[in-house]
């Protein structure tokens, strides 16, 4: 028999091991299959989404990173239900 061949999504975080007050911080979304360029991703910081700016498409942008900023952050893309 042909079994169609099930490919797993996923998306993951990546960020820096250890972040200092002030530094500027990069957390990219990655993803197990190759995205169009389309593709846009949502991020949040304990389930809340965020409006700060991107570096890239996939990549988010903390300036002068704060205590306040800590958190456990996810991104997810946009029109679907995946989340990191
Ligand atoms: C953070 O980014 C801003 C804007 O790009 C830049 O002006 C600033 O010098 C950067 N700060 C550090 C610590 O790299």
């Amino acid at each position: 028999t042909n079994r169609a061949e099930e490919k797993i999504f996923y998306l993951q975080v990546e960020a820096p091991e250890s972040v200092t007050e002030g530094q500027n911080v990069s957390l990219t979304c990655k993803s197990s299959c190759a995205l169009t360029n389309r593709a846009t991703f949502i991020w949040y910081r304990n389930s809340q989404p965020l409006t700060e700016r991107r570096d890239r498409n996939n990549q988010l942008l903390l300036q002068s990173v704060r205590r306040e900023d800590a958190g456990r952050y996810s991104c997810a893309l946009h029109g679907h239900s995946y989340t990191s």
